[in-house]
């Protein structure tokens, strides 16, 4: 864990430079804008320990599997975002030496996220070996109103010398992933061009063909004039730059501006991507830096006056779910129904940037009560495109007659992820994307959705589960062998108890749309019916006698679900027990001990309690809780907001408190020891969920919003809005008041702590 953010409401402050935080920071610094985005790299040289990273939304590779023992089944590919060309070069040389922070002195080092604005500032001093002083303040931000155009402001000034000073703005295609499996480079260089103080390149990805084209455009100012410049060009292989010569006195400042563009074949034909990326650097240029910012601010604001969560009295609480606000926002915008969310977002290679059972069960709630109704229509329709895929995908591994299972990592509808006991057993995966189906029609209303998509992917998943179980003749119940549940850390089970929950689940509601459709557009239902050649007789009854004759392994003594047959065998320690030096178990045990361990990487059962509370009552809640909670490690990032949102529902306060905190400031914190890497984007869509769920009690229940709001100890007050079928709620709670204010032109019935209200378009109710 490490403790050095220093704690604002509405900014990430980093005070001093420590080149030993450098590569954390690099990631929790990042900046995107739901089409491409970048760690927080310098823009000038670095030559200590830096991650590079840019990456261009849906620009992908698909690299060669490497692994250690083949299986028939494995895909041949694992699809990755790309690290793309770097735009934010711009070296600085000082009377023939280089600035560079990892040979420099350097003092007054700060570096802030301004979250309210939606940019990066640092500023610094550094002295060079040879005793020069300089003063640096740089700004960037990629715009988030033309998604097409970013640009970055360096200012030096001459503290106690004149002379000579070099800037070289560059951009630089020839770079690699540094998780590429045969250490292979991804980018042919197609074309590029510099004239004067500005220039392009683009490049293609090998295999998938993908253009990108990013353009540089430089303006100089000398203490606010600006400058005639007379720039060198230089090209190498997949790289350019444009050498400015100039002089600097004692005191002045010099100003560059670094306009950038970046267009892709994503959104243009392969022949047009360097005449847009012209077009968009023209857009960018025509405005000042501070025009952009405006626009930007502009947006953020807007953003903000709807997403955003006020808590007043605790500082560490509130910047944390604000970082958690902006990196989702600056992820997924939601415009484009080809893009997704990945893991890490545009922070950091992990998980290759591609799309993960994360988006139906986590993000997705962020999104339906956060954004416009599209957005998440477009997450689920995502999953729609891809399902002939996640059929082919089902084929591949013998399954039959349509079923199909989606992908546990994919970035076109393929299967990506190559370790058997997660490709072929982390199955649960499938029922995560038939809940969303069902989340998103209960929070929007829009039933529709099920005959116009929905239900083809229901059936489809339906026919996964019940080829899936096999019958038990020992037993005489149905069961479910060789699974991963989400808990990672115990591989090929037999009957893991969320995997078979979902499972049976999902066969309920597919039955239940198929009636509905049936019902309602009984024209489209024969055509559904037709089109996955679904045999109704057979096939439902199937699934009603897998309904009600599944196994579920329970323990009568403790009156708990167990997480998987054989759960009980396992040495019964605490994860309390553990001593400190031994965690994150991840990363101080060999897997061996963690698999045959009772610990318990993120909630298992407890996902399948907060995904189907209304099954149990509170004492059942309770009892599984204190069962598992205490053996969990939560070493997925995924795990402390599913307990802190059970932890609000049974009144344990206190330990929700914790749990948020922990799934709040994971990243900024770095609680398990590998920011680094990137930051959790998707888990982030968890945190929002612990305070809107946990503390704001928030759920739909009978096609209306419920709420349930309790205030933590430690803050003052709070508050939250949340948009529900073209309504938006504002939650204002406090020590001694609740209070919900429609903000709309429509009125709206809720329910608070089990009373309904008719709230007044504008108008205000106090519980
Ligand atoms: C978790 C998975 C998750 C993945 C990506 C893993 O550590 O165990 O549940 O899908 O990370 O976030």
């Amino acid at each position: 864990m490490k403790n050095y953010i220093k704690h604002d409401p509405w900014k990430i402050i980093e005070e001093g430079f420590d080149m030993k935080n450098h590569t954390a920071s690099e990631s929790l610094f990042s900046l995107g804008n739901g089409r491409f985005g970048q760690r927080a790299n310098f823009e000038e040289k670095y030559s200590g320990k830096s991650l590079p990273g840019n990456y261009v939304a849906g620009v992908y590779y698909p690299d060669k599997t490497r692994v250690g023992w083949w299986k028939n089944g494995y895909p041949e590919y694992f699809a990755k975002v790309l690290n793309a060309p770097n735009w934010i070069g711009i070296n600085v040389n000082i009377e023939g030496e280089e600035l560079d922070l990892a040979k420099c002195k350097v003092s007054d080092f700060e570096r802030i996220l301004d979250m309210k604005e939606g940019y990066l500032h640092r500023k610094f001093t550094a002295e060079l070996p040879s005793g020069k002083k300089v003063k640096v303040d740089a700004k960037r931000l990629l715009s988030m109103t033309d998604d097409e155009t970013a640009v970055i402001k360096y200012q030096v000034e001459a503290l106690n010398f004149s002379g000579k000073i070099s800037f070289t703005p560059y951009i630089d295609g020839d770079v690699k992933n540094e998780d590429a499996n045969y250490d292979e480079k991804f980018w042919d260089e197609v074309g590029k061009e510099v004239s004067g103080n500005e220039g392009y390149i683009t490049v293609t990805t090998k295999k998938t063909d993908f253009h990108v084209c990013t353009g540089m455009k430089i303006k100089l100012f000398l203490d606010a004039k600006e400058l005639e410049i007379k720039p060198q060009a230089l090209v190498k292989d997949k790289y350019i730059q444009t050498r400015i010569d100039t002089e600097i006195q004692k005191g002045q400042t010099l100003c560059l501006v670094k306009y950038a563009a970046i267009t892709s074949s994503m959104n243009y034909e392969k022949h047009e991507v360097l005449g847009a990326c012209h077009k968009a650097l023209v857009r960018a240029c025509a405005k000042s830096f501070e025009t952009m910012l405006k626009e930007q601010a502009h947006w953020w604001q807007a953003k903000w006056e709807h997403g955003d969560i006020i808590v007043n009295g605790d500082v560490a609480a509130q910047q944390g779910i604000r970082f958690n606000i902006f990196q989702l926002n600056q992820t997924y915008t939601g415009e484009d129904e080809r893009l997704n969310i990945g893991p890490k977002g545009f922070t950091g290679e992990k998980y290759g940037g591609s799309t993960y059972w994360d988006t139906e069960a986590y993000c997705l709630p962020f999104y339906l009560a956060t954004a416009e109704e599209n957005v998440s229509r477009n997450l689920l329709k995502y999953r729609h495109k891809q399902l002939d895929k996640a059929i082919e995908n089902a084929q591949k591994l013998g399954f039959k007659n349509g079923a199909a299972l989606y992908p546990m990592v994919t970035m076109n509808g393929e299967e990506c992820h190559n370790e058997w006991e997660i490709t072929f057993e982390e199955i649960h995966r499938n029922g995560a994307i038939a809940f969303a189906i069902y989340d998103y029609v209960r929070y929007t209303g829009d039933k529709a959705y099920l005959a116009e998509f929905g239900l083809e992917v229901l059936i489809a998943i339906s026919r996964f589960w019940s080829q899936r179980v096999s019958w038990s003749e020992a037993k005489k119940q149905y069961v479910m062998l060789g699974v991963t549940g989400p808990n990672e850390y115990e591989n090929n089970v037999n009957n893991n108890w969320y995997t078979s929950k979902i499972a049976i689940w999902t066969l309920k509601y597919a039955q239940e749309a198929l009636e509905y459709v049936k019902q309602t557009e009984p024209t489209r239902y024969t055509e559904i019916l037709e089109k996955t050649n679904f045999n109704f007789k057979s096939e439902n009854e199937k699934w009603s006698d897998i309904i009600e004759n599944m196994y579920f392994a329970y323990n009568e003594e403790l009156k708990v679900f167990m997480q998987q047959d054989g759960f009980m065998d396992k040495e019964q320690i605490l994860a309390k027990d553990l001593p400190m030096a031994e965690r994150p178990i991840n990363q101080n045990w060999s897997w061996d001990r963690i698999l045959r361990s009772v610990f318990i990487k993120q909630a298992d059962v407890l996902q399948g309690i907060y995904l189907f509370e209304d099954e149990f009552d509170m004492d059942t809640i309770h009892r599984n809780f204190d069962f598992y909670e205490p053996r969990t490690v939560h070493e997925s990032s995924l795990s402390p907001c599913v307990h802190s949102i059970i932890a609000s529902k049974i009144g344990d306060n206190k330990r929700a408190y914790q749990f948020y905190l922990r799934t709040a400031r994971l990243d900024l914190d770095d609680y398990n020891n590998e920011v680094h890497e990137g930051c959790h984007i998707t888990s982030m869509a968890g945190t929002w969920m612990s305070f809107v769920k946990g503390f704001g009690g928030m759920r739909i229940k009978n096609d209306k919003p419920y709420f349930a709001p309790y205030i933590p100890e430690e803050w003052e007050s709070y508050s939250f809005k949340v948009n529900f079928r073209q309504v938006i709620l504002q939650i204002f709670v406090s020590k001694n008041e609740i209070s919900i204010h429609n903000l709309s032109e429509k009125s709206i019935q809720l329910t608070v702590f089990d009373k309904d209200y008719n709230l007044n378009a504008k108008s205000k109710i106090s519980v």
